[in-house]
């Protein structure tokens, strides 16, 4: 059934973010909005009047999903006899995408929206209550930022929009489709909402942009900045006691974010920094305007200023016309990293990507293949870097309750899940000496304090 009657006013929603952190920070915001907007969060998908779907399109089995979704919450209403079916909102990058796409294949779909108009979110759900489906993909002049409420509720790390979009065209790639052209919020909003985000909670703020590092802007008095500069000034924040930035292109690592690593004290020594491939000739094609030598130097200057950084990145393996030998330069960029963690994905055909047209596609067991080996290599790198840390002390940003009584999971500086018995209250740091070490996680002892 379409939007083809008038529905009651809905009183509760749920916002379920796939895909990135964007897409989280987004997913926060959208529910933000909806309560500024009269609506409570409902205690499950099941309950809500209003499901807001936050999509993400990177890759085809992600795209996918949202179909899926439709279809389950459709048959569960269908099931619990529920008079009104939730409204269905398709967020994100899929509606992006797809736009008028999405209803013509789901027809239980009421709203559309892309990531650059979700602020018009409930003048969507007013057309929809009046059985009216609606479609808002614009990208429009005036930043949505502008229309949202004010943040007020945060638990100890947030995520925080600096940068959005991005004009780098990697030929596998949706973003730069998704969600525009690169962006740059100003300093002041930033700085603004990053005072209202530890005002309200936040211990630890973690910047966010497709390309982060290219944000720029003019600071109070006027000076342009970079990400380094932003750091600096988040670094006089009192309350903040961490700070993360995410993802960073290896072409905008400018001087001053390097040395940024070695000279601010709540800058955390973590570098997310995909490359991709490491093979030069797949770099080309892919468009990646960097090389694995100018790579490994930028990784080598990180290190010099910061030796114990953990280095993270994403991987694509199986891009068009990937031979044997390249993918063995990528396992060997990968043995000289030697990563604390990563992400590796087959590659995805994306519609209307260059890369989708061009010759020589992968079989899909030669795919299988190199990511098993990829992600073999690297999950002995993560153990490695985790068994590295046994006997480090460090303090640990209690994030959220372990499964048994008393125990606590926070992260380590190299943003390592650490377990611990008997730990302090959500949001408190504690300094932990590390005991144990397994691929994916660590245990911490609390130090004790010398007796009063
Ligand atoms: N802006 C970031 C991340 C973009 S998306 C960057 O440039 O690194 C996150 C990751 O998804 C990418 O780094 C890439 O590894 C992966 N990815 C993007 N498009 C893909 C595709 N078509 N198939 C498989 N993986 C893809
Ligand atoms: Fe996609 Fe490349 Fe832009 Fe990253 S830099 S978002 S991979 S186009
Ligand atoms: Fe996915 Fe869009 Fe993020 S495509 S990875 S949700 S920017």
């Amino acid at each position: 059934m379409g939007a083809d009657m008038s529905r009651p006013v809905p009183k509760s929603f749920h916002v379920k973010s796939f895909g990135c952190q964007m897409n989280v920070y987004d997913g926060a915001r959208m529910a933000e909005l909806l309560e500024a907007d009269g609506m409570r969060a409902a205690t499950s998908a099941e309950d809500a009047d209003l499901v807001v779907l936050n999509t993400c399109h990177i890759r085809e089995k992600a795209a996918e999903k949202v179909y899926s979704d439709i279809g389950r919450i459709v048959k569960r209403a269908a099931r619990a006899e529920r008079e009104h079916r939730p409204i269905i909102a398709v967020a994100g990058c899929v509606a992006q995408a797809e736009g008028e796409e999405i209803p013509r294949r789901a027809p239980a779909v009421d709203i559309v929206v892309g990531p650059q108009a979700y602020h018009n979110l409930p003048g969507l759900v007013a057309e929809a209550v009046a059985g009216r489906r609606s479609f808002d993909t614009d990208m429009p002049a005036i930043s949505k930022f502008d229309a949202l409420p004010k943040r007020h509720r945060q638990g100890p790390t947030a995520f925080l929009t600096v940068q959005e979009g991005c004009d780098k065209f990697c030929t596998y790639c949706v973003v730069p489709y998704t969600r525009g052209a690169e962006i740059s919020r100003p300093w002041r909003a930033i700085v603004d909402e990053a005072r209202a985000l530890v005002d309200a909670g936040a211990r630890e703020i973690t910047l966010l942009g497709q390309n982060v590092n290219a944000w720029q802007g003019e600071d109070e008095r006027g000076r342009r900045q970079g990400l380094a500069g932003l750091i600096l000034a988040l670094d006089g924040l009192s309350g903040l006691a961490r700070i993360r930035y995410t993802t960073s292109h290896p072409n905008d690592m400018d001087d001053a974010l390097i040395a940024a690593h070695g000279e601010v004290p709540k800058l955390m020594p973590f570098l997310h920094l995909p490359v991709q491939a490491g093979s030069d000739r797949i770099l080309k094609a892919m468009n990646r305007s960097h090389d694995v030598a100018g790579y490994m130097r930028l990784i080598e200057r990180v290190r010099a200023v910061r030796p114990d950084i953990a280095i993270s990145g994403d991987f694509i393996v199986g891009f068009p016309g990937e031979t044997d030998v390249d993918f063995a330069e990528t396992l060997a960029l990968v043995r000289a990293v030697k990563h604390a963690q990563a992400f590796s994905f087959k590659y995805s055909p994306r519609p209307g990507t260059p890369a989708a047209a061009m010759p020589d596609h992968i079989a899909p067991e030669v795919m299988d293949d190199r990511l098993q080996q990829l992600q073999a290599l690297l999950n002995e790198q993560q153990h490695g870097f985790n068994l590295a840390s046994i006997g480090r002390r460090c303090d640990v940003l209690i994030e959220r309750d372990g499964k048994r009584p008393g125990q606590r999971i926070g992260k380590s500086p190299w943003l390592q899940s650490v377990i611990i018995e008997q730990g302090p209250p959500v949001g408190e740091l504690v300094a932990v000496d590390i005991a144990a070490a397994g691929p994916n996680s660590l245990t911490g002892i609390i130090v004790e304090r010398a007796a009063a």
